[in-house]
């Protein structure tokens, strides 16, 4: 579970260093409900240390799975002999990825019920599309209050599905119920997400066939088995974003190690329009943002249209880069709770409905703020490492669940933070 604590950051410091880049949160969750498909034992490397993950582990470990913690950040899991009946409800009321393990248990089991999924409070966030998808692959669902009971009488089937909206998260539930069902399943509208690529990857080193991941259309041709395998999981791209927008807001230097170029290709874009100078080296980026930060506007959207989850940290970018600029979340309808937080520090926003208008040019000052969900306490700890004086952010653990050792990693940066 989440461990609640309180961050005092002393800002006004460019941050200077190296810093390596963790495994991906979010294509960790699809990885993992993933090796449920399978017998044997899957090794992954690059797992985040992540409480999110941690709950996903714990959540596994609750239905009988079989993990060792290899070094650091591999994960060995075997899940031959699983059961539902003693599974941590709770825990799949923690975060959005439990949705996942939905795809992989419908093989598992003819029958079982499952709670509602949790996550971040950015939004209502149904489940309504993955519903849809699996009663056309021939799943009996019915809900009563948070609980929904599912059953099949056979075999998943295959389906041609259309989303309505290109769904990440049930994309990959597609996919993955596609994998062993009969027949091919068609996605259409899907998600083209880099972490829906990575899982396809990765169910084609199991033995899966898949066409068409990071287009509008994926096609799965379920196969009699899939066999256990070992990967390594991609850098997560919204970590690494968070930490080029740390430089930037801080007009520091820093190089990150073991990034995916290509899958922050539009953040750096935005970055680089904003007058910061990003160079990659290989499995590195350098960033150097000592010149004057010029405000640009955004729209947020599916892949490869700007992320939402960088949209509230480019909202502390904009409030002190120069000029007017305005930024629309199409994405999420309530994620732009760290808008009045920001304005405590001096950012000067103004919202309307999903539309942040800043007039750009401000100078954060050090104030008690409080996150209230992960991306919006990434944009104040962004704030407060560029405001001077001490800046206390309420429920800073929300950071926890998505940033691998935020503390030691800025620390090594040369911020300076303090638990409370
Ligand atoms: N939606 C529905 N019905 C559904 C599913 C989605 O209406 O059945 C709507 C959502 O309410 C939202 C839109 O579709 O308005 C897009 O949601 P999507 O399903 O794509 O989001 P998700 O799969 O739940 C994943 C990430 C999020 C990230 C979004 C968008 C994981 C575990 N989570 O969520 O990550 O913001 O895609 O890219 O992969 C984060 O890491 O901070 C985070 C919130």
């Amino acid at each position: 579970m989440l461990y609640k604590y309180n961050l005092a950051v002393i800002g006004g410091k460019p941050l200077c260093g190296e810093v390596t880049i963790s495994g991906s949160k979010n294509a960790s969750f699809p990885i993992l409900a993933a090796s449920l498909l399978v017998d044997g034992t899957v090794t992954l490397q690059n797992i985040p240390k992540v409480q999110d993950i941690i709950n996903m582990l714990t959540l596994f470990g609750s239905m009988g799975s079989k993990i060792s913690h290899v070094d650091g950040n591999i994960v060995e899991i075997n899940n031959a002999d699983i059961s539902i009946d003693n599974m941590q409800y709770d825990l799949i009321g923690s975060m959005r990825g439990s949705i996942l393990i939905l795809g992989a248990l419908l093989h598992r089991f003819p029958e079982f019920q499952l709670t509602l999924p949790g996550g971040c409070n950015i939004g209502k966030r149904p489940i309504d599309f993955h519903l849809d998808g699996f009663r056309a692959m021939g799943v009996n669902i019915t809900q009563q209050g948070d609980v929904i009971k599912f059953s099949r009488s056979a075999k998943l089937s295959s389906a041609k599905i259309e989303l309505e909206y290109p769904s990440v998260c049930a994309t990959e539930n597609f996919m993955l119920a596609g994998s062993l069902a009969e027949g091919t399943t068609t996605i259409i509208n899907a998600a083209c997400e880099p972490e829906v690529v990575e899982l396809a990857n990765f169910l084609r080193s199991m033995g899966a066939k898949i066409t068409g991941e990071g287009t509008d259309t994926i096609n799965v041709t379920g196969v009699k088995q899939l066999h256990a395998t070992e990967y390594k999981i991609m850098p997560d791209r919204i970590e690494t974003g968070t930490y080029l927008a740390a430089a930037a807001i801080t007009r520091g230097k820093i190089t990150l190690k073991n990034v995916d170029y290509p899958s922050v290709f539009e953040i750096a874009s935005q970055l680089i329009a904003m007058g910061v100078d990003i160079t990659q080296q290989a499995d590195d980026i350098v960033i150097d943002a000592s010149a004057k930060l010029q405000a640009f506007d955004l729209v947020t959207g599916p892949h490869p249209e700007f992320p939402t989850d960088m949209q509230p940290q480019f909202c502390a970018l904009n409030s002190v880069a120069l000029g007017e600029s305005k930024i629309i979340e199409t994405v999420f309808e309530n994620r732009l709770q760290h808008i009045p937080e920001l304005n405590k520090m001096g950012a000067n926003l103004e919202r309307t409905n999903n539309e942040v208008y800043s007039s750009g040019g401000n100078i954060l000052t050090a104030a008690e703020v409080e996150a209230t969900d992960l991306r919006a306490a990434a944009a104040l700890l962004l704030a407060g490492l560029a405001a001077k004086g001490e800046t206390i952010i309420k429920n800073a653990h929300y950071l926890s669940r998505g940033y691998e050792s935020v503390f030691s990693k800025l620390s090594n940066l040369g911020a300076t933070l303090r638990y409370l």
